[in-house]
């Protein structure tokens, strides 16, 4: 790939996704971008950046952040995150939430890539709410760029090394084994499916289309992919749409050290929003 397109590639990525590919990912960009040029038929990267430089179609751009950036995620990532949620964060927001007039829990898997993440929040929701505030409705936006993950998301079909990371009971309630053609397959059961809501967001771009706020946010593994100042813009984002005393995770790689923002540190890569003050 010529240093020309390649710097072609960076600046466009970095334009509508924000994410900064720095100067030294010449050689992994271009094997990335080797797939995406098959799958498109153009008979060179050259070609490819020509079409992109000529037209630049929002779809083909989409494809081309898609086909760059990477969606690496697992169920129970950073375990530690959902032991704090389970036995430190729901039980502080069930004991807040007759007071603050929540009448639903509210969690938004922001960058939820192919589902694990989201489906994991369903699961602790599922396993711990009914012990805490068996009435207390909830649900789990789950968004993401990129709608080649989304649709996997969608799907809800992962494989037996994929599920194998959870203990066999947890498996057995929450998912269904595969039969036939789907053998090896486990698929999220309805009940857990039908309490998350996917859709494409880009964080850095898009208008947030959310109408109430959230009382847990998880925007995990993806400020890493941006600088500075985009994660700033973004962790301010991100607070607006908490309510007082709500959490927001971010990856453990990603603390918030050097970034300007109005949340407090709880507990390692989990910040909160102050909770108002009784008047
Ligand atoms: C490494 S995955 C992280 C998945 C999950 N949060 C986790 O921690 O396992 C990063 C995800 O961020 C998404 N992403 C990258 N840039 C984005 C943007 N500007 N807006 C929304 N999602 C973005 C990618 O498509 C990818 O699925």
């Amino acid at each position: 790939m010529r240093a020309s397109d390649y710097e072609f590639i960076r600046h466009l990525v970095y334009e509508r996704s924000r994410i900064d590919l720095g100067p030294d990912k010449r050689e992994l960009v271009s094997a990335r971008l080797g797939k995406r040029v098959r799958a498109t038929r153009f008979a060179s990267i050259a070609d490819y950046c020509l079409f992109l430089r000529s037209e630049a179609p929002e779809d083909e751009v989409a494809n081309l952040i898609d086909a760059v950036s990477t969606n690496h995620t697992y169920f129970f990532r950073e375990s530690s995150h959902f032991d704090f949620l389970r036995t430190v964060a729901l039980p502080d927001l069930a004991g807040r939430r007759r007071q603050t007039y929540w009448p639903q829990l509210r969690l938004w898997s922001a960058a939820c890539s192919s589902g694990e993440e989201p489906y994991s929040l369903a699961i602790v929701l599922a396993e711990a709410l009914p012990a805490l505030a068996a009435d207390w409705s909830w649900r789990i936006e789950a968004t993401d760029i990129s709608r080649r993950v989304l649709a996997q998301a969608q799907a809800a079909i992962y494989d037996e090394k994929a599920v194998s990371r959870m203990p066999p009971d947890i498996i057995q309630r929450y998912f269904q084994r595969g039969y036939g053609p789907q053998e090896g397959n486990y698929r999220a059961k309805r009940f857990l499916q039908e309490r998350v809501f996917f859709a494409q967001l880009n964080l850095v771009g898009d208008a947030l289309p959310f109408s109430e706020p959230f009382q847990v946010i998880f925007c995990r593994n993806v400020m890493i992919y941006f600088d500075r100042p985009t994660q700033e813009e973004l962790v301010h984002r991100l607070a607006r749409q908490l309510v007082p005393g709500g959490y927001l995770f971010v990856g453990h790689s990603e603390s918030l050290t050097g970034v300007r923002h109005p949340l407090q540190s709880v507990h390692p890569a989990v910040y909160r929003r102050p909770p108002a003050a009784r008047p």
